[in-house]
């Protein structure tokens, strides 16, 4: 089948791709010419693995274009994964997707299946079928199709998802969409037939739950971190429990990227324009907003606010592993902390040195490995769990900094081990400063 996909970014380029892969002849289309460019000459334009392998396997089905018009005429399907950001009251901004919409009517010379992949609010569909039937003649199916991909992971998501969720009105459309995602799902995981709103709804419904999952074993792990409680402990006990999915359970710095933090708030918004106030997800995000500044609080009273002269090495800017993903990430909201306490950052990433270095407030140091980072630091911060920090030669660390102080913000390292060699070790909600637990969960000092 010819496709079209508009939005070559993080989801439309994957998506695209993975549609060639599958056989398809896929046009995958960006206004960035520059992006467009790279893509031309085999090289892509964020960090997602697997993903340039797959490209160049699937060269021969992939077209790259700024021309939106012509991929709209020559595919049957098309569609729109441009990015629906958040906007000051916390809806999400639909004007480029709403402006790709009037582009394919105008361009339209037949019947078109455009299908809504970008995350958009409820009703989106609704108001996308009513501009079309103002701007063509042409009878076009909107189909809606959210898309659940994690960076990181993207390809795989892919490929094999859990459930294929599609929203239509029509037998048509079913049709069409079950024979694209066909492939994708021999594993025996389902492809999900339903309304239009149902599948818009069903998006903000999985990433609004996964937020609050985090932000709920972020704040157990707070209230463990004063109680004496061991949150490894704790979760195993809870998540014992048949009806609880023990997935997605590790306190950290909080949630950031590009779609937990806007479609929370873009699910409040909705909630709030349809009276129906969405409470525990506010909550989430409430939470959230101070999780991002816990590590940030244990660093400014470990110094005792003074942090004038201190140099902070941060080990992870992305926000999370395996991407070079910036958006919203908590890195960023704590260097902008230290460097505006006075601190001096040195940052390093394995991927994320550049997009961090243009999404960032204020200027930091940039080291070239992880142990360039640290050296002559007066403590170290990880904030992104890569596993290059998983298992750091710890005696040699100790020699690095200045002084031996690590605030883990992911639970990487082992606290007994940490404290062992001398470390002052600071992590999300384990065990307080110099005391381990044993494997039974006893507490002991060291
Ligand atoms: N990133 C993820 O992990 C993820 C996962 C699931 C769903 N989503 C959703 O998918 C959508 C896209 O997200 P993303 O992360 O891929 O965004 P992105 O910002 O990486 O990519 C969007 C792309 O659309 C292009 N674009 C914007 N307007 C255009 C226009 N008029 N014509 C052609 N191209 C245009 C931009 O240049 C950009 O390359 C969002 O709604 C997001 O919430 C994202």
């Amino acid at each position: 089948m010819k496709i079209a996909v508009i939005g070559t970014g993080y989801v439309g380029l994957v998506a695209g791709v993975c549609f060639a892969d599958a056989g398809h002849h896929v046009l995958c289309v960006d206004r960035d010419a520059s992006k467009i460019a790279s893509l031309k000459e085999g090289r892509i334009p964020i960090y997602e693995p697997g993903l340039e392998d797959l490209l160049h396997q699937s060269r021969a089905r992939l077209e790259f274009t700024t021309d939106t018009a012509a991929a709209v005429r020559a595919a049957k399907v098309v569609f729109v994964a441009v990015g629906t950001p958040e906007k000051a009251d916390g809806s999400a901004d639909m004007a480029p997707t709403m402006a790709v919409v009037e582009a394919i009517c105008t361009a339209a010379n037949e019947k078109k299946y455009i299908v809504l992949k970008s995350t958009v609010p409820v009703g989106t569909a609704k108001i996308v079928k009513a501009r079309v039937a103002e701007l063509t003649k042409h009878p076009m199916e909107i189909v809606s199709n959210p898309e659940f991909l994690k960076e990181g992971a993207a390809i795989d998501d892919f490929l094999r998802p859990d459930r294929v969720v599609i929203g239509c009105a029509t037998q048509d459309a079913e049709d069409v969409m079950r024979e694209l995602y066909d492939p994708f799902v021999k594993n025996g995981n389902p492809i999900l037939f339903m309304d239009n709103a149902s599948a818009e709804m069903t998006k903000y419904a999985a990433n609004a739950f996964l937020s609050v999952k985090i932000s709920f074993i972020n704040e157990l792990a707070l209230l463990a971190d004063e109680l004496g409680a061991d949150i490894n402990q704790v979760r195993k006990g809870f998540t014992s429990d048949k009806r609880i999915n023990p997935a997605f359970f590790h306190p950290g710095v909080g949630f950031g990227g590009s779609c937990f933090p806007k479609d929370v708030k873009a699910l409040v918004h909705t909630g709030r324009a349809a009276g129906v106030p969405m409470a525990v997800v506010q909550a989430a995000d409430e939470a959230n907003d101070r999780q991002k500044l816990v590590l940030y609080d244990r660093i400014e009273k470990h110094f005792k606010g003074d942090l004038k002269g201190r140099t902070i090495a941060v080990w992870g800017l992305a926000f999370k592993p395996r991407t070079d993903d910036v958006r919203e990430a908590p890195a960023l909201y704590i260097i902008e902390k230290l460097v505006r306490a006075g601190a001096t950052v040195r940052a390093y990433d394995p991927v994320a040195m550049e997009t961090a270095r243009v999404a960032s407030s204020v200027k930091y140091e940039e080291a070239a490995t992880a142990l360039d980072c640290v050296k002559g630091a007066d403590a170290l911060a990880i904030v992104t769990e890569w596993n290059e920090f998983r298992s750091p030669d710890l005696e040699q660390l100790k020699t690095l900094l200045k002084q031996p102080v690590v605030f883990d913000g992911r639970n990487v390292l082992d606290p007994v081990k940490a404290s062992k060699v001398g470390f002052t070790y600071y992590c999300i909600g384990r065990q307080a400063v110099g005391q381990v637990s044993d494997q039974t969960g006893r507490k002991e000092k060291v």
